[in-house]
């Protein structure tokens, strides 16, 4: 099976995702310059994305890692029903906090992210998404950094699954809506 063959087309090429988060960690370098930011990725979608930004990055910076679910299976809603499945490793108080996240549909997800890591004292809490579906947003969230805003169509690829698969295409590809209707 190709999974190639399951995709209407492809959204944002392995280029344009380069060159675009090689400018967005030229502005997060300026911008925290010496403050020795902690990046924190969201599993599993966010990991591609974590990895290319850290290393776009300039300024010594620390990573950490949190797994979140908000869907099951096949399906392509989110349930709006958040759930931490793994916390993070060390205490983020008094630290500045920059959230790693794939994609911004509803904003369920990252709201309840945002309440949840407020309460825990951090010196500032910023979010850098990659991709922004802001036609779906049902919760209002300020994005500090945004890779592109996208139409309101379910992509696959660069971290981004279809149940579990697709995650390792290295671009960003729209699913064939047959796929899950
Ligand atoms: P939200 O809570 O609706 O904002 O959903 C956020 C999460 O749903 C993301 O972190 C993704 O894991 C997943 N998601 C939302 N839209 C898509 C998509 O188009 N493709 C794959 N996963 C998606
Ligand atoms: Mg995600």
């Amino acid at each position: 099976m190709r999974l190639e063959d399951n995709l209407a087309k492809i959204l944002i090429p392995s280029d344009r995702l380069q060159a675009r988060i090689y400018e967005l960690g030229a502005q997060i370098s300026k911008d925290y310059g010496d403050a020795r930011p902690l990046l924190v990725c969201v599993l599993k979608g966010g990991v591609m994305f974590l990895s290319d930004l850290s290393r776009a990055l300039s300024i010594p910076h620390e990573l950490d890692f949190m797994a979140i679910s908000s869907y099951g299976g096949k399906r392509v809603e989110t349930s709006g029903v958040v759930r931490i499945i793994m916390d993070l490793n060390a205490s983020i108080e008094r630290r500045h906090v920059l959230i790693v996240e794939d994609i911004i549909d509803t904003g369920h997800t990252l709201s309840y992210m945002v309440d949840t890591f407020k309460a825990r004292n951090p010196a500032s809490l910023k979010i850098c998404a990659l991709l922004n579906k802001s036609e779906r947003r049902e919760k209002e969230i300020l994005l500090d950094y945004v890779g592109f805003d996208i139409p309101n169509e379910f992509v696959v690829g660069y971290g981004l699954d279809f149940d579990e698969l697709y995650r390792n295409l290295p671009y960003i590809g729209v699913l064939k809506p047959e796929m899950y209707s």
